[in-house]
């Protein structure tokens, strides 16, 4: 089966064609990161109104890159949700119309499961069958959370974030310090050869601190970015040299340090409580190599395998989206012409 994907959920336009769940015959990313770093953020106006002018021409380019004639398709899938509503509407608005033009079914695809199915792009060498119970670690702009995926179909959320999430702490954080836009990059960049000990940022939730977001969860596998964030506005106000002088790549490592340490520590946690055969990164952050390395320290020192998505397929993109819509087991009911789109919609 050949789906035909579409995303457009935050700043980035993307279509890819991928065969069974696996096989990538083309996939494009145009991100619009130069048009938001002015305004040093995801502006939904504009990110809307870009998604228009771009992606019927790249859905004509991608089809053309895979050189695979329009009636090979099977089915069009998009993502309808979580994401920003303007943005997610030409998606969906776009799919509705290639589905009913190619008289195929158009397959609904919830963004946080496409990017856990992420981490099966690009390779073909791994078998869904062998990595299930998995304990995913899925760190975002938009999201952070903690899952246990059963099968492909069984995803279980055991944490999340209660403030900000990851990535958009180190977009905030990055602001802060002056570094630019998107933060995750900018500040891996200025980080590279700090010290990540230099200052001790907070990495927990402040005591007592209560969100209706925890609901059932377990609280100590939550996270909250909120403090660190303000801390490092309290650092940088006491010390103003430090965004221009040398130890900026130091409170830069510390910072991240402080955002990374956070996430291993509830992904370790939650290891000893789930008996799981693998474990997962995935989301736009997980293309931190930092991240990676502490993420493989603690994958070894529990024998486990890590499953770390691809660098090009952790930031958003639509391989993902049309992998699962055509991965065998996955219920891809078809979405009617009432489909809406859902910015809130959960994992
Ligand atoms: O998954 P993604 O493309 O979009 C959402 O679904 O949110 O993730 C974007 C996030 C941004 O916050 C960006 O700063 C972060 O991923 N990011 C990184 C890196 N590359 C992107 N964070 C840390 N290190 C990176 N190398
Ligand atoms: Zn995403």
């Amino acid at each position: 089966m050949i789906v035909l994907g579409i995303e457009t959920s935050c700043d980035e336009t993307a279509v890819a064609l991928v065969e069974n769940g696996l096989k990538i015959h083309a996939h494009s990313v145009y991100t619009q990161i130069a048009a938001h770093r002015p305004y040093g953020g995801v502006v939904p106006e504009i990110a809307c109104r870009s998604h228009v002018e771009i992606l019927p021409g790249l859905i004509r380019d991608t089809v053309a890159d895979s050189g695979l004639a329009w009636d090979r398709i099977d089915a069009v899938a998009v993502t309808y949700g979580p994401g920003l509503a303007s943005s997610l509407l030409v998606g969906v608005a776009a799919g509705k119309a290639l589905a009913l033009r190619l008289e195929k079914p158009l397959i609904a695809v919830n963004h946080l499961r496409a990017h856990i199915y992420s981490l099966f792009m690009g390779r073909e060498d791994l078998s869904p069958k062998q990595v299930y119970p998995l304990l995913i670690l899925l760190v975002s702009g938009g999201h952070t959370c903690l899952v246990r995926a059963d099968s492909l179909n069984e995803c279980h959320l055991l944490g999340q974030t209660l403030d900000d999430a990851a990535g958009e702490a180190l977009d905030k954080g990055a602001s802060v310090l002056g570094l630019g836009y998107p933060g995750g990059p900018a500040i891996e960049k200025a980080a590279w050869d700090g010290d990540p000990g230099f200052v001790r940022f907070p990495r927990g939730l402040r005591h007592g601190a209560q969100s209706s977001l925890a609901g059932s969860l377990e609280r100590d596998l939550c996270f909250s970015f909120s403090g660190l964030k303000t801390s490092l506005r309290y650092y940088v106000h006491d010390h103003p040299d430090v965004v221009a002088g040398e130890n900026l790549k130091n409170v830069a490592a510390s910072y991240q340090a402080a955002v990374i340490d956070a996430l291993v520590e509830r992904l370790e946690r939650a290891l000893a409580r789930h008996d799981v055969k693998a474990v997962a990164c995935v989301g736009g952050v997980a293309r931190n190599q930092v991240l990676r390395d502490k993420l493989t320290e603690l994958a070894e020192a529990r024998k486990l395998p890590l499953l770390a998505a691809m660098p090009e397929f952790c930031t958003d993109n639509a391989a993902m989206v049309a992998g699962l819509a055509g991965a065998p087991g996955y219920p891809a009911a078809a979405a009617g012409m009432d489909l809406d789109v859902e910015p809130n919609l959960a994992l």
